[in-house]
């Protein structure tokens, strides 16, 4: 079996193009690992056209073709596991033991698309005329083009591109600036998998100048976007000109309530899975911490005692359970909203500021006393941040929940079924986790409502979104 390499060149039209230039820095060290092109608005356009070159075939080909070269690509991401991993903890910080489970989840997406390829229906519908019949079948939508985090540098990646090639299109993939290297090596092996050459071709550099190309090209079909809610509305208003189709999976503000009747060490653990997983960095994160008053002071007791055993440091260190932010443009926000809660009356428990290992690192935080005019209330901190509300009543705390743009996740503990019924209907959020605070799995539908996004990722939701229908009015007598 082949090592994975580090590829410092862009994937294009089944070629390793272009000069490495932009450093890519190892956020737990400073150090840089190795440098990608910047291709500019001619090498996006390049990359388009080898995808718009490559769709005829590609689309021509049957489902159990696109099928087997996915579960091969599936079988080589297992097989590259632990090399993948290391890469994902260099160039991204999360600890190595997250990163693993980072490659289950994104290989779990190629595994699923591979198997759902061979799952587009269409249907029959009924005619008003008797001698007509009604047939709807789906098509790929053409190419795509993928803008991906640097959060979750390989199942971002799969959540997007696996669904498209299954459904036949061809994918532009522009990986995060700060994580494109696992992107580089999952285009290589989906190559040793027998991708033909042309149907994903991976882009690095300039964010702005490849985002217009990928935005306003009339061959780019779709564009599927996961980032920041400001950006992801630029990037619609940049589709409108050549009415693109949009992907959207953006910011969340996440409320994790815990009312008076709920399992206290469960959902202590469960929110530790969903506040510090990934360093806070989690668009599904536990962003609003929501304690009934009856159980705050055990609850909090819990807490204190899982957020200082979490020991903080370089990923690859095994006992590692906190990696570094990203970048300091990451820590000085955390840091911001740190101020501002302390200076709005908030209580520091614990943590609150830079870790003594220095760069950027900070430390596991909790802030009692919250409230709904602090910064950390309206935005999602992204860091490694608890802060804790108190309420003492459904209504209001649910009402404090839809208080925000955003919808992607919401959790709750709760022993109380009425409680679970009225609040699945009640809370306004694309996604609730009852008693639990990991919700990820290829087999759910991700996605946000209101400024949270457009459109769902993962089951068989996530590969409808790269076909288009087309109906077909079929009759028997020549007329009209
Ligand atoms: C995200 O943060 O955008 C994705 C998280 C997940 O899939 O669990």
């Amino acid at each position: 079996m082949m090592a994975i390499s580090i590829r410092e060149n862009c994937w294009v039209g089944g070629q390793w193009v272009g000069r490495p230039e932009l450093p890519v820095i190892n956020p737990a060290t400073g150090e840089e690992i190795a440098k990608v092109p910047d291709v500019g608005s001619k090498g996006a356009t390049e990359a388009v056209a080898s995808g718009a070159n490559a769709l005829e075939g590609w689309r021509s080909t049957t489902a159990s073709v696109r099928s087997s070269i996915l579960r091969g690509w599936f079988d080589l991401i297992g097989r590259h596991r632990d090399e993948l991993a290391r890469l994902l903890t260099t160039e991204q910080g999360k600890p190595l033991a997250e990163a693993r489970v980072e490659i289950d989840y994104a290989a779990s997406f190629v595994e699923l698309y591979a198997e759902e390829a061979k799952r587009i229906y269409g249907e029959i519908i009924p005619s008003p005329r008797a001698d007509c019949r009604i047939m709807v079948t789906r098509h790929p939508v053409g190419v795509v083009a993928a803008i991906t985090p640097w959060n979750f540098p390989a199942a971002m990646v799969t959540r997007k591109v696996a669904p498209a090639l299954a459904a036949g299109c061809t994918v532009v993939l522009k990986p995060a600036p700060d994580t494109p290297l696992t992107a580089l090596a999952l285009a290589e092996l989906a190559d040793e998998a027998g991708l033909p050459p042309g149907v994903l071709n991976v882009v690095t550099g300039n964010a702005v100048a490849i985002g217009e190309v990928l935005t306003s090209d009339p061959l780019v079909r779709l564009l599927t976007f996961t980032g920041s809610t400001a950006v992801g509305k630029q990037l619609m208003r940049q589709c409108a000109g050549t009415v693109k189709k949009v992907g959207l999976e953006l910011g969340g503000n996440a409320p994790f309530i815990v009312f008076d009747d709920a399992d206290l060490d469960a959902a202590a653990v469960g929110l530790m899975a969903s506040k510090f997983r990934n360093s806070g960095q989690t668009c599904i994160s536990a962003n609003r911490i929501f304690v009934h008053a009856a159980v705050h002071d055990a609850f909090m007791g819990k807490l204190i005692e899982l957020v200082n055993a979490l020991c903080v440091g370089n990923g690859l260190d095994p006992v590692v359970d906190q990696g570094p932010l990203i970048n300091n443009g990451a820590v000085e926000k955390v840091e911001r909203h740190v101020a501002d809660a302390l200076r709005q009356g908030g209580v520091l428990v614990t943590g609150g500021k830079r870790h003594k290992l220095g760069g950027n690192f900070f430390e596991p935080t909790i802030i009692a006393a919250a409230h709904d005019k602090m910064l950390l209330a309206g935005e999602e901190t992204f860091g490694p941040v608890a802060a804790i509300f108190k309420f003492d009543n459904e209504k209001v705390v649910c009402d404090m929940a839809n208080k925000t743009d955003s919808g992607l996740a919401a959790y709750i503990y709760t022993s109380d079924l009425g409680r679970i019924a009225r609040l699945a209907d009640a809370l306004e959020f694309g996604m609730v986790g009852v008693n639990t605070g990991a919700i990820s799995t290829a087999v759910a539908p991700f996605g946000g409502v209101k400024e949270s996004g457009i459109g769902r990722e993962g089951s068989r939701h996530g590969i409808e979104e790269f076909t288009e229908i087309k109906y077909l009015n079929i009759c028997i007598s020549p007329g009209i």
